[in-house]
């Protein structure tokens, strides 16, 4: 019987079940609150699912960022952390660590990965500077325009494609690149971004082959290579499932190999390792002598950059586990099977399955709902009401407006069902799945939403809709008349 490391066991059917290589020993009881409460409560969070309090959630599928499951060296590694301000034994156990899995010498911790791209942003851009990418992130976005930048995606046709099977939508386009670098002059260009598992279009990879060739064209014009590694574990997973040179390679050493091509490397520790915190490192004393003065300014001391020791203790353990395959593919088996599944019932989800979570489509779920009444919030929404499941937006409200103060319109309005590393098992996970089709079969009830309070920065985080009609009432009411009940 083949076991594919953790993504899937074949059953005597010949399904390939995603079985849990792992067991759980501490739990966390979860409630799963009457619909009534459930209106009540996204009614009270402004529609934004940022806003609601865990109490009134029963799968919390906002993020992985700081929600997957700690493993039990993990937690037994924080009881030997070293309280110290400066010289703590437990940050130089997190530098051997960072070493010996990205490759890198020079470390900058800091309190998480946004606080990096600040870092980052500070010392690198100016005004005028552009930053060419494979796809922009929220928070990395708002960090490099705060400081001067403007942001340039250069990413192939097929990357916001919903339904694809092009195995890397996270390669930049070499052509496009070659484009921006002629018509800005490489002087503008500091550094080229490759964001690995790119979150924002459905955690779609990018390929070995594709960054090798995007670090011959940046040598050639003394361009930097900036890696977002937040998700790099599972970007090495599909490289070794998806790019056939790298087949039998260990993770480990595609870690490796990425991290080399990259000048600098930065990351979420909350995405990384399932604690918190963050970090950039390098390879050059030049480039981590440019930043280095900062982190005691913006983060705290060298050795804890505004995390707990604790936190640090758990990151290095985490590091580790990072280079075991079958820690690193629980989420992504676990994605694969509800894509799959949701896919065949001819639900839009964007394919191929992803890192970080499962991504449905609401242009294509809610085509009645106009762009500009941001169907991925109220898909979000409505999902919630009828499941107390929590997905996040991301489309247009996770978008900004521009000049004029018209919404700039998302390239595509997703709702993402994240799967935090080990915290699911597959009847949650079938039980989302059957809320969706539900929600599916009578879509027709979902309509749009509207701003009510929208502050200027990073809207998504803060800002409070009202729907436009009263369609979460008429949503709920066909639910208890289909199921019964209120649950
Ligand atoms: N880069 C990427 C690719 C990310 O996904 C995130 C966070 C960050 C940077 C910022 O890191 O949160 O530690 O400050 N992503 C989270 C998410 C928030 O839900 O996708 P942070």
């Amino acid at each position: 019987m083949k076991n594919n490391g953790n993504g899937g066991i074949r059953f005597s059917n010949g399904e390939q079940i995603p079985v849990e290589l792992h067991k759980v020993r501490i739990v966390q009881k979860l409630h799963l609150k009457p619909i009534e409460e459930r209106l009540k409560a996204i009614e009270d969070g402004g529609f934004n699912s940022f806003l609601l309090n865990t109490e009134d959630i029963f799968l919390d599928m906002l993020t992985d960022s700081g929600t997957n499951a700690m493993s039990d060296n993990q937690v037994s590694s924080m009881l030997q952390a070293d309280d110290a301000y400066s010289g703590s034994q437990s940050y130089y156990r997190m530098e051997s660590a960072l070493r010996e899995v990205l490759g890198k010498h020079y470390i900058l911790p800091a309190h998480q990965g946004r606080a990096a791209e600040n870092i980052i942003s500070k010392v690198f851009i100016r005004e005028g500077t552009v930053i060419p990418t494979n796809y922009h992130f929220t928070t990395t976005k708002a960090h490099m325009e705060l400081n001067g930048a403007k942001v340039l995606e250069i990413y192939g046709d097929e990357a916001v494609k919903i339904k694809s099977n092009h195995p890397f939508k996270g390669n930049i386009d070499i052509s496009k690149l070659n484009r921006v670098i002629a018509e800005y002059g490489a002087e503008r260009i500091p550094f080229i971004r490759l964001e690995a598992s790119t979150n924002l279009i459905g955690g779609q990879p990018f390929s070995l082959a594709n960054m090798r060739e995007v670090k011959k064209i940046a040598d050639q014009h003394n361009i930097m290579i900036v890696l977002d590694a937040s998700l790099i574990g599972e970007n090495a997973l599909f490289i070794k499932q998806r790019e056939e040179e790298f087949k039998n390679h260990e993770i480990k050493d595609i870690l490796l190999e990425m991290c080399d091509i990259a000048d600098l490397v930065y990351f979420s520790s909350r995405k990384v390792t399932s604690t918190r915190g963050g970090g950039i490192c390098t390879n050059d004393e030049e480039i981590y002598l440019k930043m280095r003065d900062l982190i005691p300014l913006y983060e705290g001391f060298l050795t804890y950059g505004g995390m707990s020791v604790r936190e640090i203790e758990a990151m290095a353990v985490g590091l580790y586990e990072t280079t075991d395959e079958t820690v690193i593919n629980q989420s992504p088996s676990f994605i694969k099977y509800a894509v799959e599944d949701l896919d065949k019932a001819g639900i839009p989800v964007v394919t191929p399955a992803g890192a970080l979570g499962c991504h449905v489509d609401a242009m294509g779920f809610l085509p009645h709902v106009p762009q500009e009444e941001y169907p991925a919030g109220a898909l979000t929404a409505a999902l919630y009401i009828i499941s107390g499941c929590r997905g996040m937006e991301r489309g247009t409200i996770s978008s900004e407006r521009d000049e004029n103060g018209d919404d700039i319109l998302a390239d595509m309005e997703l709702l993402r069902l994240a799967f935090p590393r080990r915290v699911f098992t597959l009847s949650q996970t079938m039980f989302l799945i059957d809320r969706i089709k539900w929600l599916y079969e009578n879509r027709e009830l979902v309509e749009g939403l509207k701003f009510v309070h929208e502050p200027e920065v990073l809207r998504f985080f803060t800002g409070r809709l009202a729907p436009v009609s009263d369609w979460p009432q008429k949503l709920a009411a066909k639910f208890k008349a289909d199921f019964g009940d209120s649950l």
